[in-house]
């Protein structure tokens, strides 16, 4: 099998930097196709702790081809802080590629990111205030730098010209400092990222075309959730791009038609940054408790996370925009303290039960979770036995718990992780690439 993309089932932080580092050793590229350095991925690796970006997590294997596609959100000059840490943590970049076609955030987007959320006030969406929304706006607009722009340093003093008087108009009631920048001034600061950048920058959506053409692996690396999706997520408390099945491809730049697997992964419970509906939230202080002992805190705002318990509605609107093949589910380890597990099956809203999740942010706001309670594995702590012994020696509330939610997805959960590490993994189907 040459291809399999990795995606989130929730609202991002699901531990897919985990489940893409534990499947990649067999791949070859290793392609993230949207969002940008407002993810944060976490990859640990005995006492290597690496919490990556706007960079796809196969940077950290040797050897790989790690790709940033077209459909990504890129800020260069934090991309280049990243690439320092890494490289400072042992990682080495040669395998980066970069779409000619990715869009650029600029410093007037994290700017605009801002103040869209003050000006929202009590709706705001509690973004990263990466500059993410706003890039994507000028992308849409047709008004965006492109890193294809960076190599061609007569074409981008033209586009210069073109865009930054509209930008300073628009800017001038937000940042002072934007007033003073000159085309000549953001001319010498781009055409300094082109030099420092631009032999990574290529085709890629060729590149990973004649890839697939070869009879190479390639993975393809989600970021944020299917919750947080621009059209089938919890709007407008998403993020600004397509992070479900349809994302991989127009964000990678291949037809539908090439991929071939989808592993969703889904986090034993359920955990949200920023603001939006969450059916299943614990609150009064229970949450708290899950937040602590899950270490659930943004890698990239360090916000606290909000948490509750495992929703299926949520699973199974992921699992049809997704496609999903396979389940990874992580964090399972995290559960071990509670005597009981609700796992929410449907809704009721307004006296109606429903499987299906609603658009309507108020519905939402007024839905009941319904939940089965399954027992716990209360006490159960050996994740040595189980990093030897496997499927077989986890508790058998813990395989009920799995064997529930394959039974109301109908997916297989080929992956359990126990850990944060990338021995810490269950592997039921281990034949991944055949
Ligand atoms: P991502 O954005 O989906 O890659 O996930 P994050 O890295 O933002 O958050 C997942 C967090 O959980 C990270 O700190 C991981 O190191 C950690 N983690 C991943 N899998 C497991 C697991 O199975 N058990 C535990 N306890 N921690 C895990
Ligand atoms: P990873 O890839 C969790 C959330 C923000 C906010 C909303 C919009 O690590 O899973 P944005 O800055 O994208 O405009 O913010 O999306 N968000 C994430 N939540 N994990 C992420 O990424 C996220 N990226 C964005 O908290 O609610
Ligand atoms: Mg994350």
């Amino acid at each position: 099998m040459p291809s399999l993309a990795v995606i989130g089932s929730q609202w991002g932080d699901e531990g897919k930097g985990k489940i893409i580092d534990f499947l990649d050793a067999q791949a070859d590229l290793i392609v993230r196709f949207q969002g940008g350095n407002n993810a944060g991925h976490t990859i640990v690796v005995g006492d290597k702790v690496f919490k990556l970006h706007g960079l796809p997590s196969g940077i950290v294997r040797p050897g790989k081809l790690a790709v940033i596609g077209n459909g990504t959100v890129l800020n260069i000059e934090e991309l280049l802080d990243e690439i320092a840490t890494v490289e400072a943590s042992g990682a080495n970049i040669d395998g980066l590629r970069i779409s000619d076609r990715a869009s650029l955030i600029m410093n007037y987007h994290k700017k605009l990111d801002g103040a869209e959320e003050k000006y929202r006030g009590g709706n705001a969406v509690g973004t990263t205030k990466k500059g993410i929304g706003p890039a994507y706006q000028d992308k849409i607009a047709r008004i965006g730098f492109r890193a294809g722009d960076l190599l061609e340093p007569e074409a981008l003093k033209e586009k210069i010209a073109f865009t930054l008087p509209y930008k300073k108009d628009l800017m001038k009631m937000l940042d002072a400092e934007m007033c003073h920048c000159t085309p000549e001034s953001l001319f010498d600061k781009m055409n300094g990222w082109g030099q420092k950048l631009g032999r990574y920058i290529c085709d890629t959506s060729v590149l990973i075309n004649e890839a697939l053409d070869a009879g190479k692996n390639v993975m393809f690396e989600g970021a944020q959730g299917a919750m947080l999706d621009i059209d089938s997520g919890t709007y407008p408390y998403v993020t600004s791009s397509a992070t479900c099945g349809g994302g991989v491809c127009t964000g990678a730049g291949i037809a539908p038609n090439r991929l071939d697997e989808v592993l969703g992964v889904v986090k034993a419970y359920t955990t949200r940054v920023g603001e939006g509906p969450f059916v299943t939230e614990l609150k009064g202080g229970d949450e708290v408790t899950l937040q602590k002992k899950g270490g659930e805190f943004g890698v990239t705002t360090g916000r606290g996370r909000r948490c509750g318990w495992l929703d299926l509605v949520v699973i199974n609107h992921a699992k049809r925009l997704c496609g999903f093949s396979s389940l990874a589910i992580t964090k399972i380890d995290v559960l071990n303290d509670y005597e009981e597990l609700p796992v929410c099956t449907a809704y009721k809203i307004d006296g109606e039960t429903t499987r299906y999740f609603p658009a309507s942010i108020s519905k939402l706001n007024r839905a009941e979770p319904v939940y089965t309670k399954l027992k716990g594995w209360k006490g159960w702590n050996d994740t040595e036995a189980v990093v030897k012994g496997g499927w077989d020696a986890l508790p058998q509330e813990m395989k009920d718990y799995v064997a529930f939610i394959e039974k109301h997805t109908g997916v297989p959960v080929d992956l359990i992780s126990i850990g944060a590490d990338r021995d810490e993994t269950i592997d039921r189907r281990h034949n991944w690439w055949n």
